[in-house]
């Protein structure tokens, strides 16, 4: 274990391996001065989820205006919001739960680059989260296999079996939960190798979003997506949090994908996320990812669409002229 002093009180404290760390020294919230914003940001994008003890002072607009410290906060496309603006309500009596290893919200092009995720409620027991690494499993892939990454695109859609992922919800609950989560169904193209934009590393864009990969048969497509997933979800890439009430967890949901273990029972479980805007990924060989479908991501019913603040119409007008150039057939 690795402790680093920063500049002010803050203190780093490196939980794994390859991912995680715990903050202290820190209260979090709109005021929190620069410097202690930029030691954040730098352990973050270092060991790609960093967690806080005891930030129970915040509430949802204090947990808001410490995220416009990150960036600009953006709503879920499609699932109403907690708190009438961003906060996201994830409630343990909701029809479906996180128990799938995924990245927040792939199913749109500019995804969030980051979440942050703060405990209201934690059951007696269980209800713990896992994150991974993904440029970490990336790195650790033998070089052929990296090779074969770094050259496929993948489909991702937030329309999937929710029967099949839950066999033991209740079906009105499902039904529900599922009529509101695809409200409007979302298609993406992404790399599956994409270029970190702040750190340049790369890292596996996969996750339980992922529909196929282009140009394969579904066969195909699902050993090769068990394949790198496995390496994903390898314990010796992942960190495990015990939550206690007023943690408050921050991932770089551009470098993770993560996992809510779905075992404690009946207890009630609610945690609020508020996401950063993200920007339109882009592969290893300079192609964006591209929106298949609606034609535009809508705005949600607060704030801007996802990746409005980082222009990434702009990247979507480069993608369509790039596949213009190379004769791909025309997207839908
Ligand atoms: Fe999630």
């Amino acid at each position: 274990m690795t402790t680093l002093t920063a500049t002010t009180a803050t203190t780093v404290t490196q939980l794994g391996g390859r991912i995680g760390a715990e903050i202290g020294g820190v209260r979090l919230g709109g005021d929190l001065a620069p410097e202690a914003v930029a030691e954040i940001r730098t352990a973050l994008l270092a060991h790609k989820v960093v967690f806080f003890r005891g930030q129970d002072h915040l509430d949802e607009a204090g947990h808001e205006a410490f995220a416009q410290l990150l960036g600009t906060p953006v709503a879920h496309p499609t699932v109403p919001s907690a708190d009438g603006r961003y906060a996201l309500g994830i409630d343990s009596h909701h029809g479906a739960r996180a128990n799938q290893w995924h990245t927040d919200v792939t199913f749109v092009p500019a995804y969030p680059a980051f979440s942050i995720l703060r405990a209201v409620t934690i059951p007696p027991y269980g209800g713990n989260t896992l994150w991974a690494n993904t440029a970490t499993a990336y790195t650790h892939l033998p070089e052929p296999l990296r090779a074969l990454a770094d050259g496929l695109r993948a489909v991702h859609s937030n329309e999937y079996d929710y029967a099949a992922l839950k066999p033991d919800a209740l079906p009105e609950a499902l039904a529900q939960y599922r009529e509101v989560f695809t409200s409007t169904k979302f298609l993406t193209e992404h790399p599956v190798v994409r270029v970190h934009p702040e750190t340049g590393e790369r890292t596996l864009l996969l996750g339980n979003f992922v529909q196929r990969i282009n140009g394969l048969t579904g066969r195909d497509s699902r050993t090769l997506l068990d394949l790198f997933q496995a390496h994903i979800e390898s314990p010796e890439n992942t960190v495990r949090w015990q939550w206690r009430a007023g943690d408050v967890a921050i991932w770089d949901n551009r470098a993770t994908q993560h996992y809510g273990v779905d075992d404690s029972d009946d207890h009630e479980r609610t945690l609020r996320r508020v996401t950063v805007d993200g920007d339109v990924p882009v592969g290893p060989d300079g192609l964006p990812s591209r929106l298949i479908s609606p034609e535009a991501v809508p705005a949600p019913s607060f704030g801007i669409p996802s990746g409005a603040s980082n222009g990434s119409a702009d990247a979507e007008a480069e993608a369509d002229a790039a596949s213009a150039a190379s004769a791909a057939p025309a997207s839908a």
